[in-house]
C-alpha cells in the first residue's frame, strides 16, 4: 500500500495537465474520467494529505466498491466512468483523478474542484498549495 502511495505522489507531481471546475455549495457535480479502461480507481488529493481512493469503479452493469462506506452517499458513477458528487461540501474539494487498475499506471487529466470565489489556488512546482480566503472580494 505504502508503494502504491510513492508512486502515485510521482505520477501526481509529473502530471501538468490540471483544468478548474467552479462549484457552488450544495451543488451536484460531474467528473469526466479520459482514460479507456474497463475498470478505474477515482482519487482524490487534499493537500497536505495523502491521496485517498474513493472508489473502484467497474464496466457496467456492476455497482462501484466504495473504499469508505461513508463514500457511498456522496459519490456515484455514470456510464464511462464519470464521478457524480452530490450535494459538495467543503469536504470534496480537491483535486480529482481516475487511475487505471492495471500496470503499467496511467492517471487521468486531473480535475481541481473549488468553490466559485472562495478559494484561491498557487501552483508552485505543479504541487498544489491551497488557500482559504473567506473574505476575499472578487
Ligand atoms: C442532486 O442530486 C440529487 C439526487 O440525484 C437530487 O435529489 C437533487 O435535487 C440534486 N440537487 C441539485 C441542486 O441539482
Ligand atoms: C471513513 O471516513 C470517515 C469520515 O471521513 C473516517 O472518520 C473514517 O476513519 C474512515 N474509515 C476508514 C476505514 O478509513
Ligand atoms: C446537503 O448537505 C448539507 C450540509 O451537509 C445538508 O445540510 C443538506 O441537508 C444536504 N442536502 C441534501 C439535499 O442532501
Ligand atoms: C491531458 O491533457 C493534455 C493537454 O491538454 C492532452 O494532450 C492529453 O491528451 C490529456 N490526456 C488524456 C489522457 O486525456
Amino acid at each position: 500500500m505504502k508503494i502504491i502511495q510513492l508512486q502515485l505522489y510521482v505520477l501526481i507531481c509529473c502530471r501538468a495537465a490540471v483544468s478548474d471546475q467552479l462549484t457552488d455549495f450544495g451543488s451536484n457535480v460531474t467528473i469526466n474520467c479520459d482514460l479507456d479502461e474497463n475498470e478505474v480507481y477515482w482519487i482524490l488529493l487534499k493537500t497536505p494529505d495523502p491521496p485517498t481512493v474513493i472508489l473502484r469503479s467497474f464496466s457496467k452493469p456492476k455497482s462501484p466498491f466504495y473504499h469508505n462506506s461513508t463514500f457511498r452517499k456522496k459519490y456515484s458513477v455514470q456510464f464511462k466512468h464519470r464521478l457524480v458528487i452530490n450535494n459538495v461540501t467543503a469536504d470534496e474539494l480537491g483535486v480529482y483523478y481516475c487511475m487505471n487498475t492495471g500496470t503499467p499506471l496511467k492517471l487521468s487529466n486531473s480535475t481541481r474542484l473549488h468553490f466559485t470565489g472562495e478559494f484561491i489556488y498557487f501552483s508552485i512546482d505543479q504541487n498544489i498549495l491551497m488557500i482559504s480566503v473567506n473574505n476575499y472580494i472578487c
